[in-house]
C-alpha cells in the first residue's frame, strides 16, 4: 500500500470505527458538554435529550422548578425512554413496559408490580443522574454522577474572554441543524484555523482584519478575536457593543470565535452570539447546529447584525455553508491513501496543533 507522509492526527481518526468508539469514551464521556439552553427547559416538565459519548441523557426542569440531568435509560431494561424536547409534566413513561418515573428520577410505579416484581425495591431503581452546571443560560452536563471534572475550572478563561453575553438575556433569532458529510473534528479545525478566512470567506466575510487577530488556548479550549477593518463601521459598531467589552479592550471590536472543547464553537458578534455545535453521529457524519442569539443589552430589535451582514444573507448562513462544503471536501479527500496534512501554517492554523494536543492527549489516557 502506498502511504504519503503526513503530520496532524492519523487519517484514520477521521474515518475508522475504531477511533470514533474510543472518542465516544476518552473524549465525549470525559468532558462537559453542551446541552441546550435554558430558554430550552423554561417551564416544569419541559425537557430536552442529547447524547454524550455513547451515553442518551436529558435534562428536564422537575415540578418544582429544579434542573436535573439523567440518563435517558429505563431502569427495567435499559430502553431509552424520551426523544428530541418536550413537555411531561405528569412523569416520565418507559414505551416499553410503561414504567413511570418521578421528575426528580424516583421510580414510581411498576405494572403488575404485586405478581411479577413482588421482590423488587423501587426506591433502588431511581434513574442514574448525570451532573448539570449553567452557565450564562447555556447548560452543560456530564455523564457521571459524582466524577465530573469541576466546572468552573475546566471552563478556564472562557468567562472573561466571551464578553458580557448571558443568553437568558438575548432571544432566539434563528437556529438550523445541518448534516454535515464529514468528520466532526474536520467542522472543528474549520471552525479554529483562520487562515482559510482570507480566501474561502472573501465575498461573505467582509470588514473584520484578520491579521491583527490575537489567539488564547487554555484547557483545550480557544478564543480568537479580529478587529473590524471597514471604515465608518466603527461608531455603528460601538452603538450596540456591551460597554463591558470596549472598556476590557479596545481591538475586540469586530468578532470574537470560541471553542469550548471538545466540540461546541461560539461566536461572539457586536449584536449577536452563535452557537455551533459539532455533533458526532458516525466516524464520517455528523450533524451541526447552529443557533443564533440576539439583542443584547438593551437594543430594542432582535437583530443578529453583523453575522448576517457578514453571512450575506441571514436564510442561508453562506458563510457556515461555505464551511460545511469544505469541511465535505476535506473529509473525502482523507479517504484516500494519499490524503492527509503535509504541513500547517504557523500562525494562522496554530489552533489546529493545540486541538489535537488535547486529542491525542486524552485519546492515549
Ligand atoms: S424497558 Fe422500560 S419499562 Fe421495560
Ligand atoms: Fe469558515
Amino acid at each position: 500500500m502506498k502511504r504519503v507522509s503526513t503530520i496532524g492526527l492519523d487519517r484514520e481518526a477521521y474515518f475508522s470505527e475504531h477511533w470514533h468508539t474510543r472518542e465516544q469514551e476518552k473524549v465525549f464521556s470525559n468532558n462537559w458538554s453542551f446541552a441546550g439552553i435554558l430558554g430550552d427547559v423554561r417551564n416544569n416538565g419541559d425537557y430536552i435529550c442529547t447524547n454524550v459519548g455513547r451515553n442518551p441523557l436529558f435534562v428536564i426542569r422537575d415540578e418544582h422548578g429544579v434542573l436535573r440531568a439523567f440518563h435517558n435509560i429505563c431502569r427495567h431494561r435499559g430502553t431509552v425512554m424520551l426523544r428530541g424536547k418536550g413537555n411531561i409534566a405528569n412523569g416520565i413513561q418507559c414505551g416499553y413496559h410503561c414504567w413511570r418515573y418521578e421528575l426528580n428520577g424516583e421510580l414510581r410505579s411498576i405494572p403488575q408490580q404485586t405478581k411479577q416484581f413482588s421482590l423488587v425495591d423501587k426506591s433502588k431503581l431511581s434513574l442514574h443522574p448525570a451532573t448539570i452546571e449553567v452557565f450564562r443560560g447555556m447548560i452543560f452536563i456530564h455523564p457521571h454522577p459524582t466524577e465530573a471534572p469541576d466546572f468552573d475550572q475546566w471552563l478556564g478563561q472562557f468567562e472573561e474572554h466571551l464578553g458580557p453575553y448571558d443568553l437568558t438575556e438575548l432571544e432566539e433569532v434563528h437556529s438550523i441543524r445541518h448534516p454535515l458529510k464529514a468528520n466532526w473534528k474536520l467542522f472543528i479545525e474549520n471552525h479554529i484555523e483562520s487562515y482559510h478566512l482570507w480566501y474561502a470567506h472573501k465575498n461573505s466575510i467582509l470588514g473584520l482584519n484578520h491579521e491583527d487577530q490575537v489567539n488564547y488556548y487554555y484547557n483545550g479550549h480557544w478564543s480568537f478575536f479580529q478587529p473590524t477593518l471597514v471604515p465608518g463601521k466603527m461608531a455603528e459598531f460601538e452603538k450596540y457593543i456591551p460597554s463591558q467589552i470596549i472598556a476590557a479592550s479596545e481591538k475586540w471590536y469586530g468578532s470574537g470565535d470560541h471553542l469550548l472543547y471538545p466540540n461546541l464553537g461560539v461566536v461572539s458578534g457586536a449584536k449577536f452570539i452563535a452557537i455551533l455545535r459539532a455533533i458526532p453521529l458516525t466516524p464520517t457524519t455528523s450533524e451541526i447546529e447552529i443557533r443564533v442569539f440576539g439583542k443584547p443589552l438593551g437594543i430594542d430589535e432582535a437583530d443578529p447584525g453583523v453575522y448576517y451582514e457578514a453571512a450575506g444573507s441571514s436564510e442561508e448562513f453562506s458563510v457556515n455553508m461555505e464551511d460545511i462544503d469544505l469541511c465535505e471536501l476535506v473529509q473525502e479527500g482523507m479517504l484516500s491513501e494519499y490524503g492527509g496534512v503535509g504541513a500547517l501554517a504557523r500562525d494562522y492554523e496554530q489552533s489546529i496543533k493545540h486541538f489535537h494536543e488535547k486529542y491525542l492527549s486524552e485519546m492515549s489516557s
